[in-house]
């Protein structure tokens, strides 16, 4: 794990020099460098605890370790071009490829031993994409038939599970949520706005919130709450638990949100994922 930690602070330094030491870029950097180690400590957590992944034996784990220390491997050439792009006013298009960290990370490591290999860059290029968006992509038809097929969803599911938990533990940690760029951004009224309908029915209905939906910082709020009707293995569930994240968020909605029986119906439909 120390080759791979240095290689990695290879790329964050790289790209930290070409952003401003005082900027918000650089900042951004940084956290996401604090990140990575964070989602491997997760990941590492729920490898612990998962016996169907200890089974798995030591390559696995090894692999599994650098997909979770270099999943966003692509954000530090991303936030690059973001700068760039701003400085320069280029338009940044949503959907673009050159601004998807998956693509980007997915790219850097493609040609890069040991990281060439499918079990951790499939999980580099798509954790932070749906569900429903991995299964309709040609990637995931090609890896379908291979023999690794079950090694890399199951990295793929490790990182996914770890990533939430990392964020999860930043937002209350270090009041995270109010750094980042979706609230930085945000003026006063949507900042205040409460929950928007969809988002609400969405949680209620015990579905994955989309940040396509987002429209306060509520919503924000309320998508991380619905991460746990995301976990794929129990153990992140029950981290999810120990760590009272529930709690935490629950009181951060409430305020940003001030429909007390809202804040009673979801708090309820929690504690129902929770117990079960
Ligand atoms: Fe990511």
């Amino acid at each position: 794990m120390k080759d791979d930690l240095i290689i990695l602070k290879q790329y964050y330094t790289a790209a930290a020099k070409q952003v401003p030491a005082d900027s918000f870029f650089k900042q951004t950097l940084d956290h996401k460098f604090a990140h990575s180690l964070e989602v491997l400590r997760q990941g590492n957590d729920i490898l612990e605890h998962t016996p169907e992944l200890q089974n798995q034996g030591e390559t696995f784990r090894d692999l599994a370790q650098k997909a979770l220390l270099f999943h966003d491997v692509g954000r530090f050439e991303e936030n690059v071009r973001i700068f760039n792009a701003r400085r320069n006013g280029t338009e940044i298009a949503a959907m673009s490829d050159t601004y998807d960290h998956g693509v980007i990370g997915y790219e850097l490591m493609q040609n890069r031993p040991p990281y060439n290999d499918m079990r951790i860059l499939f999980a580099l290029r798509w954790h932070g994409k749906t569900m429903e968006e991995i299964y309709a992509s040609d990637m995931y038809r090609q890896i379908k038939d291979s023999p690794q097929f079950d090694d890399i969803m199951q990295i793929l599911y490790l990182v996914r599970d770890a990533d939430k938990l990392a964020n999860l533990y930043a937002a209350k940690e270090h009041d995270r949520l109010r750094r980042d760029l979706f609230y930085a951004q945000l003026p006063d009224a949507i900042l205040n706005a409460p929950l928007s309908a969809e988002v609400k029915a969405r949680f209620l209905a015990g579905k994955l919130v989309l940040s396509a939906t987002l429209r306060s910082f509520a919503d924000r709020i309320l998508q991380l709450l619905s991460w746990i009707y995301d976990f794929n293995y129990p153990a992140a569930a029950e981290i999810f638990k120990q760590e009272r994240y529930g709690e935490f968020l629950l009181d951060m909605l409430a305020q940003y949100h001030h429909n007390p029986q809202d804040l009673q119906q979801i708090s309820a439909a929690l504690a129902a994922k929770i117990k079960r």
